[in-house]
């Protein structure tokens, strides 16, 4: 039986993020119904009609389209996942914009009844957009937007926690001590593995990737070595540096090197962490034979997307490597996982919660608002994509007029605006 929001929402004992929030200034929602969806709506005379396809954190979010001039109708559907028949219901016959999740299948269907419906801006809230077919989109010229920079520090700390959770064992000691099995200290009791002076190994040397780097060198004066198509200068060079203070302080240096493959990663780490995107290069990009070339007692952490990693051949990898060990935050067929992956004790598992700090599932919502508000007002896109910090607070009225992150700018034809 499918998930429901509000069973999952008890089961958290949380509020529902923005029910009847009021934006500042504006009324308190009222419901209403999309072709049978159940809907609140914020602003109801808006000249715009916005689509939300789930209830978002804080009401930043809600201020800017409403400031823009949208109505705002946040769906209230009971299913955690929206399928492409319920929110063609949500899009209706008038549309000018949607903010989606990377649940959703954004593809040649939902965009031809965006475009039909009157539909003028597209955001993910992710910084992941694997879901949407960007050229779809492109073809019907609709701008595309995703949330990048504020899950940058937040998933990367997620990534070290399942790195360090992974080599030292913690939730398995968890379960031991909540057992009552624990009888005394022992010497040999969960021992696990030391990450001083080791090697950090990325596949993905990006926004994320580099952030967690950071935090394993600086944290643990590991060794670094990155595979990534594209040379990441900023990082070797803060590596470099840092290695340099580290020697002026009478401490052996750290390294890094960027190498020409991932084998030689896989090789060489004793943690591999994943922070690439998921394409047609990166699917399975960790497979039976690649795992084959790794330490037998490495950590793999996934908290890049599931498909990067054949799960079945993982499982069945960890079955035989009981040292081998895993942290994962994503998941192939999420919600699912591969059969005998959860009876694992040497996989640390959580739900996908990497980006889940408050700070920035707000930021997300900002900017996803930021990019559908701004290509309805008829903006361009934000010149410095690197640096949305504009748009996350101060007034309203003062935000950049640009939409934050539109990753097809070029294919719509839509001008950077400063
Ligand atoms: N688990 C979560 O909740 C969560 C949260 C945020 C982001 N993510 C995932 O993390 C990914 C990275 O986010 P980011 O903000 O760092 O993006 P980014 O674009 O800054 O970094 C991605 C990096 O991957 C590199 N890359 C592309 N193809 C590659 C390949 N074949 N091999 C190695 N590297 C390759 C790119 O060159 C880039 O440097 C997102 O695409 C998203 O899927 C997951």
């Amino acid at each position: 039986m499918a998930l429901r929001n509000s069973g999952a929402r008890l089961l958290r004992g949380l509020q529902p993020f923005g029910a009847a929030a009021a934006p500042n200034g504006a009324r308190a929602a009222s419901t209403a119904s999309a072709n049978g969806v159940p809907v609140e709506v914020h602003n109801p005379s808006g000249a715009a009609r916005v689509v939300v396809t789930k209830p978002l954190p804080g009401d930043r979010w809600l201020q800017i389209l409403t400031a823009a001039g949208c109505r705002v109708e946040v769906s209230q559907c009971p299913d955690i996942s929206q399928d492409v028949a319920t929110v063609k219901k949500l899009i209706g016959s008038r549309c000018d914009g949607v903010i989606g999740q990377l649940t959703e299948d954004w593809g040649a269907e939902l965009f031809e009844a965006l475009k039909a419906a009157g539909g003028r801006a597209y955001s993910n809230y992710a910084v992941g957009y694997n879901n949407v077919k960007v050229p779809e989109a492109s073809k019907r010229g609709i701008p595309v937007g995703n949330t990048p920079g504020v899950l940058t520090e937040t998933t990367a700390e997620l990534a070290a926690a399942l790195t360090l959770a992974a080599a030292r064992r913690v939730p398995e000691a968890d379960v031991f001590m909540r057992a009552g099995k624990y009888k005394g200290w022992l010497p040999d009791l969960f021992v696990g593995a030391l990450l001083q002076n080791k090697t950090v190994g990325i596949v993905g040397a990006g926004r994320i990737g580099a952030a967690y780097a950071r935090m394993m060198v600086e944290g643990h004066k590991m060794n670094l070595v990155y595979y990534d198509p594209y040379p990441n200068k900023g990082l070797e060079e803060y590596i470099r540096k840092y290695g340099e203070l580290l020697r002026h302080s009478g401490e052996a240096p750290v390294a890094v090197r960027r190498v020409e493959t991932v084998e030689e990663v896989l090789k060489e780490a004793d943690v591999v962490s994943l922070h690439c995107n998921l394409d047609d290069t990166t699917r399975h990009l960790i497979n039976a034979e690649r795992l084959r070339m790794m330490k037998p007692n490495a950590v793999l952490v996934n908290a890049a997307r599931g498909p990067c990693i054949d799960e079945a051949a993982l499982v069945a990898h960890m079955k035989k490597h009981p040292d081998f060990r895993a942290g994962l935050d994503v998941f192939e067929h999420e919600p699912a996982m591969a059969p005998g992956l959860a009876d694992l004790p040497n996989a640390v598992i959580v739900p996908h919660i990497a980006s889940a700090s408050l700070w920035t599932r707000s930021g997300m919502a900002t900017l996803a608002a930021a990019n559908v508000a701004g290509v309805i007002q008829g903006f361009g896109a934000w010149a410095k994509p690197n640096d949305i910090t504009p748009f996350l607070d101060g007034p309203i009225p003062s935000l950049p007029r640009a939409a934050p992150s539109i990753v097809n700018a070029k294919e719509v034809g839509l001008p950077t605006a400063a």
